[in-house]
């Protein structure tokens, strides 16, 4: 869960030396061509792409373009500075396809919020989408990117970190549309057997819950309900609150159905001759290695399943010291119930620990309450403090469906979340929390009073030592850093939609430079969650993909020799640079 992000930096080449993004002086024949450049296709030819593609082509115009002249509309302009953010892009049903939510891309080129006189530039989005409704409009939109020397996106949802859903000049495959969802009651093959969810590529993963939910099971989706299951959350490992007992997203891929950069329509199996295909796609990244067209996973029975929430913070611990001791105290006690697999997401800040969620599947109220005991009383019961459940408004509910307790609990807090230019992670593994506890809390201390304590970290635990998790269907490109860690972290500013953009740069640095050193110091070597950290992580090949990067980059070569499939972090992304106006090169 992340509810501030989205980094990036000006004076990259500065700060991280392994940055993936240089700047050119020039163009060359090497580059993809962007509007205006000799090679870029004529109207005409646009046009002959739209009628292969049954009239779906798309140009795009930013909804911001109500705030820039010549089209500023004050009414509409003011609407679209209320609901900019997550839930206006989001959840929005008509949200035009271009749209993306990474704050620090949008590069206030056409926001809401920057010069209304100045016009709306398309600055990163990409000029042109296929709304994708079928394999042939996917294979049509990959024949012309490349018989053109057109930069090439793979659209969903719009949520990723790094701007990788979109790019200055590219033609956009939005596969938000392919949203079939079927029930498979039996699935059988030599690596499983038992009951399976097929889903289009666009299928959210509060749609994916919702239709498992209503046959009675439940699948592994991520906390936000926009998401897209087979989208980026599944290709890049992805974590659930469910996965404390059935794995991460990858782990219970049992096909996926996707579209080589050649446009061969291909079933990657664990068993089939794709099975490389599989292995890649199977937390290795997503818009890397081909176009995924739906996957198949595995169901699970539902039932009983119960969330706890509650707060710590200075005013309920009595003072400063007391609340971080509390901190360090609710790590200790969270280890064992991570341990049965329950998933805990919350938000640590210089004064206050918001659990918003500790989910314990196969628990009632009851039970739930009687596993947290340890961790009340030790809470509780120290010293001066004036902690007690109520002050901590511990909250306890209960459902026989996980997807109505999803519903009655986090999903509307999801709705107000907002995002910063800067957004960076990180990894605590298990072995640091569970042996430097205290030079973990005093970094974490530390990094939240930075810069008037403006840093906070949005944490998930995950579940290294938990033996009830189901094995993964097979073996998978999933980052083997995240089965050693206890949590992730997501570590960005409080920023608001009317913060000044020229803060933003400066932020980037000030995350970079001041506050990720504090927290790498105390986590040597952990990496970072592939979906959710910097753009300009640096050693991203280790830190993202922990010593699977040499064997995904050969899939790579396999699927995708000619680098079609590009972003920022993605495996083979070296091979390009940007240049001094934004145009994709051969690097
Ligand atoms: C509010 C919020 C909450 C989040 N919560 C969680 C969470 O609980 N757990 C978690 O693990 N992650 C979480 N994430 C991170 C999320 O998983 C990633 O941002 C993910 O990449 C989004 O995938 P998408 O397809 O929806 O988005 P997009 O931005 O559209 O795509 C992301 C990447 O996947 C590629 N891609 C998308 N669809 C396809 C396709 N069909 N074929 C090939 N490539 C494709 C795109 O090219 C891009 O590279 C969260 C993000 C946000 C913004
Ligand atoms: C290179 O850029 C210039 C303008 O910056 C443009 O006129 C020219 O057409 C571009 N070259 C190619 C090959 O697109
Ligand atoms: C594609 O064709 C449709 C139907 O004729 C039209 O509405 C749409 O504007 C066209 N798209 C572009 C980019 O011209
Ligand atoms: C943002 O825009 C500025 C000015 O046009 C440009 O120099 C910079 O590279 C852009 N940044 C990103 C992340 O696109
Ligand atoms: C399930 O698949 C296995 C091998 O993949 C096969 O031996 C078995 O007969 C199948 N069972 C059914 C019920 O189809
Ligand atoms: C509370 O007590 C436990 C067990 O006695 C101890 O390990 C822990 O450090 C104490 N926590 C606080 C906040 O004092
Ligand atoms: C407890 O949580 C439920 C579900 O989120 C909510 O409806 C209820 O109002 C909460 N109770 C209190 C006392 O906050
Ligand atoms: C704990 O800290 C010590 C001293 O900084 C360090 O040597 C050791 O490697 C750390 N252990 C872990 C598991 O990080
Ligand atoms: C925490 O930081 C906020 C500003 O971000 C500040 O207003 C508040 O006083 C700080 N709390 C403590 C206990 O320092």
């Amino acid at each position: 869960m992340v509810s501030s992000f989205f980094a990036a930096i000006a004076l990259h080449a500065a700060l991280s030396t392994a940055a993936p993004l240089v700047t050119r002086q020039s163009n060359s024949t090497n580059c993809k061509v962007v509007p205006g450049d000799e090679g870029w296709p004529d109207t005409q030819t646009w046009a002959q792409l739209n009628q292969t593609v049954d009239g779906r082509l798309i140009a795009t115009v930013p909804l911001g373009h109500v705030c820039h002249a010549p089209a500023f509309n004050q009414a509409q302009c003011g609407k679209l500075q209320s609901e900019w953010g997550f839930a206006s892009l989001v959840w929005v049903p008509a949200w035009p396809p271009a749209e993306f939510m990474s704050t620090w891309f949008q590069n206030n080129s056409c926001t809401p919020f920057g010069d209304s006189s100045a016009p709306c530039d398309l600055g990163n989005y990409v000029s042109y989408s296929i709304d994708v409704r079928s394999v042939q409009d996917v294979q049509a939109g990959l024949e012309f990117a490349q018989s053109r020397n057109v930069r090439l996106v793979v659209k969903n949802s719009g949520h990723d970190f790094y701007g990788k859903s979109t790019g200055k000049g590219a033609l956009s495959l939005w596969v938000h549309n392919l949203n079939s969802k079927a029930l498979i009651p039996a699935y059988n093959s030599s690596y499983y057997t038992g009951p399976a969810v097929h889903i289009g590529a666009g299928v959210a993963g509060g749609e994916a819950a919702t239709f498992a939910s209503n046959h009675g099971y439940r699948v592994v989706v991520g906390s936000c309900p926009t998401v897209k299951a087979a989208g980026g959350f599944t290709q890049g490992g992805g974590h659930s609150f469910l996965s404390g007992i059935y794995g991460f997203g990858a782990d219970n891929v049992l096909e996926w159905e996707a579209v080589t950069a050649a446009g061969q329509h291909v079933f990657a199996t664990p068993t089939n001759e794709h099975a490389d295909l599989y292995w890649a796609l199977s937390g290795g990244g997503g818009g890397t290695y081909a176009v995924v067209i739906s996957m198949t996973v595995r169901a699970f029975p539902d039932g009983d399943i119960a969330l706890a929430s509650m707060s710590i913070n200075v005013a309920n611990a009595g003072s400063v010291d007391a609340y971080w001791e509390a901190v360090s105290t609710y790590h200790a006690e969270l280890q064992p119930l991570v341990d049965q697999g329950f998933v805990a997401e919350y938000m640590v800040t210089n004064d206050s620990l918001s659990l918003f969620g500790m989910i314990a599947p196969g628990h009632t109220a009851d039970s739930l309450r009687s596993a947290m005991m340890p961790l009340l009383s030790a809470l509780t019961s120290n010293g001066s403090s004036t902690l007690t459940t109520a002050a901590m408004s511990l909250n306890i509910t209960h459902r026989i469906s996980y997807h109505d307790l999803y519903a009655a609990t986090v999903e509307p807090l999801m709705a107000s979340n907002s995002f910063a230019p800067a957004v960076a992670g990180r990894f605590l593994p298990r072995a640091v929390i569970e042996s430097n506890s205290t030079t973990w809390h005093t970094a974490l201390r530390h990094a939240t009073s930075i810069s008037n304590s403006r840093y906070f970290a949005s944490v998930t635990t995950l579940n290294a030592r938990n033996r009830h998790r189901r094995a993964a269907v097979a073996p998978n490109a999933l980052q083997p850093n995240f089965n050693t860690a206890f949590s992730s972290l997501i570590i960005s500013p409080r920023w608001s939609n009317a913060s000044p953009w020229s803060d933003a740069a400066g932020l980037v640095q000030e995350l970079e430079n001041d506050v990720m050193p504090v927290l790498e110091g105390v986590t040597p070597g952990a990496g970072a969650y592939k979906n959710e950290a910097s753009w300009m992580q640096k050693d991203f090949q280790e830190a993202f993909y922990a010593g699977t990067y040499l064997r995904l980059r050969e899939i790579k070569a396999r699927y995708d020799p000619d680098g079609v499939f590009y972003g920022l972090t993605t495996v083979g992304s070296e091979r390009w640079v940007s240049d001094s106006e934004g145009r994709l090169c051969v690097a």
